[in-house]
């Protein structure tokens, strides 16, 4: 099937857009895989594995040298020594997510993290257990938090609450969790949910729907795994608990990436505050010094456990450096110019709803669309278009424009790739 005829006066709009964009593509930094007609595919799986940048392997090599050439040296001596790596990583990721340097740390997975935060932010007592999340959270988040209230002795039915939209709505309204929150308020220990939904790219308001856990008093943590690098946040300015998010989406550093966590500094300067400790986590100035006592770092660092891996953090720094160069705030103007004219090209197209919100300050570059076949769908888009989504139970396929290596051009030959095929 030809999907772009030369004469295709749309192609010719969608290139004309490409090239006139204040924000011209980054595609050239990113391996781009290869379709069906030995051409680059249109990438669209950004939220769920984001593609190469081309700098990852030189700076992963760079560590493999390092470690040949010198061994447990490198440690002090590795051109980046890998005894404070970590700090490479921690302003670019500062700025990513609206933190203070001290706020952040790459660590683990995103899941650990969640694990991590909640044994130090998860203190039911009382009347006070209640875990709050969305109904259609990550299902590693709701095991997450049903495995954390059993490990406090809890019944999960009756310690996790989870939102619906109303009947008929796709989305949770921000005036329902908040109603939530000022009847219920009282019994909600932890409220935590996910900055942009998974399943229908919805972003939450993440501002308010904090202000009035924190006014409940509860604890208020966001998943960000797909937030992050997708929309601006302002974490330390919207006074979040925690947050945690995974770096191989939009942040584009490989299949099970090193992970991102935030912690307010309100609580980094508790030493008090409970939590699982390593030695990473002990105050650098101390760490050496072989102690059996624990000195948390006053940092988000004190929730680190082991001493990092180097290789799997080196793709981070390569990725980070593409976010700090550019910007959020330039990537998400690019990423509403793309999404929105995605959004405009499937219109009309019979056989798909989308459900991602229609206004654009209320999704990130993810649109997901409703289908009768979700599978045999993005199987087919693939196979015929070079056109790659993917598929989420029980009917919904996710298409998302990412702002560094999207074109218009791929939105709209997957615009056309499914008019073709839901036809
Ligand atoms: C919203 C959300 N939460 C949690 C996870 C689990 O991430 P991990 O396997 O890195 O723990 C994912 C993975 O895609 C996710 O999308």
């Amino acid at each position: 099937m030809d999907f772009l005829p030369s004469e295709d006066p749309g192609a010719a709009e969608a290139r004309r857009l490409d090239e006139t964009d204040p924000l011209p593509t980054l595609r050239a930094e990113f391996h781009v895989p290869t379709g069906p007609d030995g051409g680059e595919v249109a990438y669209f799986a950004g939220n769920s594995l984001g593609l190469q940048p081309r700098a990852a392997a030189r700076l992963v090599e760079e560590e493999l040298l390092d470690w040949a050439r010198l061994g447990v040296e490198g440690h002090h001596r590795a051109r980046r020594p890998w005894v404070d790596y970590h700090e490479l990583l921690r302003e670019p990721a500062a700025r990513l997510v609206g933190a203070l340097p001290h706020e952040v740390v790459a660590m683990n997975s995103l899941t650990v993290n969640l694990h991590l935060m909640m044994a130090t932010f998860y203190r039911p007592s009382g009347d006070r257990t209640r875990i709050l999340i969305e109904d259609s959270a990550f299902p590693s988040d709701s095991y997450a938090v049903q495995s954390q209230a059993v490990h406090h002795g809890l019944d999960p039915a009756e310690t996790i609450v989870r939102l619906r939209p109303r009947p008929g709505e796709e989305h949770l309204r921000t005036e329902d969790v908040v109603g939530h929150l000022e009847r219920e308020g009282h019994h909600v220990a932890l409220v935590l949910l996910g900055g942009v939904n998974y399943l229908t790219g919805q972003l939450m308001d993440i501002p308010t729907i904090t202000k009035a856990g924190r006014a409940a008093g509860a604890v208020v943590g966001w998943d960000l795994a797909h937030a992050a690098g997708n929309v601006p946040l302002r974490l330390h300015d919207w006074d979040v608990d925690f947050a945690a998010w995974c770096s191989y989406k939009y942040l584009n550093s490989g299949p099970g990436a090193v992970a991102g966590c935030f912690v307010h500094e309100r609580h980094v300067r508790n030493p008090a505050l409970p939590r699982l400790a390593g030695w990473w986590g002990n105050d650098p100035a101390t760490r050496f010094a072989m102690e059996p006592d624990f000195v948390p770092v006053a940092s988000a660092d004190s929730w680190q456990l082991s001493n990092p891996p180097i290789l799997a953090m080196a793709p981070v720094l390569a990725s980070l450096r593409i976010f700090d160069r550019v910007g959020m705030e330039a990537l998400r103007a690019k990423s509403r110019r793309l999404t929105g004219y995605l959004a405009d090209r499937l219109e009309g197209i019979a056989g798909l709803e989308v459900i991602t919100p229609s206004d654009p300050a209320w999704r990130g570059c993810q649109l997901s669309i409703r289908v009768a076949d979700a599978k045999g769908l993005v199987r087919r888009l693939a196979d015929e278009a070079g056109v790659i989504a993917d598929a989420r139970e029980p009917d919904v396929v996710r298409l998302a424009p990412t702002p560094l290596y999207s074109t218009f051009l791929d939105c709209h030959r997957a615009a056309e790739a499914l008019r073709a095929i839901l036809h």
